[in-house]
């Protein structure tokens, strides 16, 4: 029997007067992975970014594992959680972006360390080993006492994924983390990810890798201007996409 693991109900989102999340609805089952593609500007960071309360939104509910995530209602009043509260919440997300924001003055195994010591108050020891083993699956063992100036732009965004994944989160969210990277490194990165999405990692990864969302989702989301336009099936979605808007995209995309 799945899980539902995230539900998100009627998410609306604001930047001053611009509505940029207009009722965004879905539902995601523990292990599931689910890749958002949409044009730029659809709205697709700003998902991530509420899922993991980097952004306040304005309306809906987002729930993970049941639990309001950010806000709480009673009746018609909604009021913000404490951030004591919002701060074990987004513990139990895990993010990589675009830029893998690696500490430069701490060696790959630190930067991986850093949150286990800090946050979970594992001791060094501890967290070395976890570091260890993490960076030893993104097949990076021995690299790790390689400074972020010292590897590739493909090996800091593994270092990156590994540093998310060792806090063991409940749902990993990846925002293009293959996009500032050269062609022939990306590869080795989305290789990480099939990894982890062959263990069973519950993932949202908003991507323009069309091939790679189309061989790895369980799902596909396609935004458009705020809101979930078509999802499904990575087969249907691709090969027999429904709205035109859809079909306009994929012209325009690198899935052929
Ligand atoms: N901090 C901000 N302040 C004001 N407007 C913002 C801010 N961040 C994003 N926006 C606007 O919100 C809308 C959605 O942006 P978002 O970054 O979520 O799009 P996206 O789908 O991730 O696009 P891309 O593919 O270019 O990354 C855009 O119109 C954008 O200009
Ligand atoms: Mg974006």
């Amino acid at each position: 029997m799945s899980k539902i693991l995230l539900e998100i109900q009627g998410l609306r989102k604001q930047y001053g007067t611009v509505e940029v999340l207009k009722g965004v609805d879905c539902t995601m089952q523990e292990g599931e992975v689910i890749s958002i593609i949409g044009s730029s500007g659809s709205g697709k960071t700003t998902m991530l970014r509420c899922i993991n309360m980097l952004e306040e939104f304005q309306g809906g509910r987002i729930l993970l594992e049941g639990e309001d995530i950010g806000y709480e209602q009673s009746g018609t009043v909604r009021k913000r959680k404490s951030e004591k509260d919002i701060a074990r919440q987004r513990a139990l997300t895990g993010m990589a972006f675009q830029q893998f924001n690696l500490f430069p003055h701490m060696t790959a195994a630190e930067n991986v360390m850093l949150g286990l010591v800090k946050v979970k108050k594992l001791s060094r020891d501890e967290a070395r080993a976890i570091a260890e083993k993490w960076l030893d699956r993104v097949g990076l063992a021995s690299r790790a006492d390689h400074y972020p100036g010292q590897l590739s732009g493909g090996q800091q965004q593994r270092v990156a994924i590994a540093r998310a994944i060792a806090m063991n989160p409940r749902l990993m969210l990846f925002d293009e983390v293959t996009s500032a990277l050269d062609p022939e490194l990306v590869g080795e990165v989305l290789q990480v990810i099939k990894g982890l999405a062959a263990d069973g990692m519950s993932m949202l990864l908003v991507t323009h890798e069309m091939r790679f969302a189309y061989e790895v989702s369980s799902r596909v989301i396609f935004m458009n201007q705020g809101v979930i336009c078509e999802e499904g099936d990575p087969k249907e979605m691709f090969l027999r996409p429904k709205t035109e808007r859809l079909v306009e995209f994929l012209k325009t995309s690198s899935f052929n």
